[in-house]
């Protein structure tokens, strides 16, 4: 099936079957990557790299896509685009968009943290790009979703435990304390993409750090139509038992937002009283010898030990190194000469 011209804003607003397709062309691209298979997809194309905050894997390995693709990306920082605000006078969405797609095979989105006044409003920019893009829209992380993380996850699932073998299997998606303050995009992406493959999903976290409850009822439909268990756990020790996939990882409180900004010190202190959230081996014992992964920046020693983050069953560098084919097959299959 054709998915020339598809946004990509969350893996959930994608087909299962769709999904699949992009998951074996970057399994096929992982094999090919020295090869002339898919090296002109691009060619002569741009692909733009919207930044409203920092990155390191997520530039990087977009940057290296495009080049292994055959074209080029291209980084942008809203400061050097005189774009409307709330605050400031300037270009409408509406005129940036309809001119970067005269330049551009696809736009790449990031927008966190201390970038929106309120949770909801990286979603909703996105959304207003898409709406008037005439070439895909990908985003790069926005508060509410990271596409491109969920698919670089669960291509790590799959080189891992076999492709045929993650139905069935439990995901502990935990909450670690840490001084990162982070989005909800990373934790809710995969717990959607990962119910979308049958695994069950145990989200366990301190009482009061809620994730956003559209997401929660995404998630619960969507282990219910793949015969799959959901529970939520507060218990930082017990959430462990039985699990295959353990995947520890800050995020903020849902009151880290008022008064039109993010609190950043405030979540920090609110989140640093709970050192019983880290990942370590000794929890790791309950489990059924479960991988670990984390999307990465780690905040080693607070969200999980370094003995497990380097241990022998993370696969974080695996992890990392998928977002590189995940990001080469859905820019080839979206926007290339496929
Ligand atoms: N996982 C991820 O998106 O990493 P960066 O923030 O470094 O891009």
């Amino acid at each position: 099936m054709s998915l020339k011209g598809k946004h990509m804003l969350c893996t959930q607003d994608w087909s299962i079957d769709e999904l699949i397709q992009v998951l074996e062309l970057a399994q096929d691209m992982k094999k090919e990557r020295w090869t002339e298979k898919y090296a002109r997809i691009l060619d002569r194309r741009t692909f733009f790299m919207f930044f409203y905050n920092p990155s390191v894997r997520t530039r990087q390995s977009f940057e290296a896509a495009a080049t292994e693709l055959g074209g080029h990306a291209q980084f942008l920082e809203p400061k050097s685009m005189r774009l409307k605000t709330a605050k400031t006078a300037g270009e409408t969405v509406e005129d940036a968009a309809n001119v970067m797609s005269r330049y551009a095979c696809g736009i790449g989105i990031r927008i966190l943290e201390d970038k929106i006044p309120a949770y909801g409003e990286g979603q909703k920019l996105c959304e207003e790009y898409a709406k008037y893009s005439k070439v895909p829209i990908v985003s790069m992380a926005h508060d509410k979703f990271h596409p491109c993380q969920g698919l670089a996850d669960m291509q790590g699932l799959w080189q891992h435990m076999g492709r045929e073998n993650v139905k069935g299997k439990k995901l502990l998606q935990v909450w670690g304390h840490g001084a990162l303050a982070r989005s909800w995009c990373s934790v809710q992406e995969s717990i959607l993409i990962s119910s979308r493959f049958g695994m069950d999903v145990t989200l366990a976290y301190p009482e009061g750090y809620d994730l956003d409850p559209e997401v929660i009822e995404m998630t619960k439909k969507n282990c219910r139509d793949n015969g799959a268990n959901f529970e939520i756990s507060h218990d930082p020790v017990e959430c462990y038992d039985g699990a295959h996939v353990v995947y520890s990882r800050n995020w903020m409180h849902p009151d880290a937002y008022h008064d039109g900004e993010l609190h950043k010190a405030e979540e920090i202190e609110r989140a640093m009283k709970y050192t019983d959230w880290i990942c370590d081996e000794e929890k790791m014992k309950r489990t059924e010898n479960a991988l670990f992964t984390h999307p990465m920046p780690i905040d080693r020693g607070h969200e999980v030990t370094d003995a497990v983050a380097s241990g022998p069953r993370s696969i974080i560098y695996d992890v990392a190194e998928n977002r590189l084919h995940v990001q080469k097959a859905l820019m080839a299959l979206t926007m290339g000469n496929m």
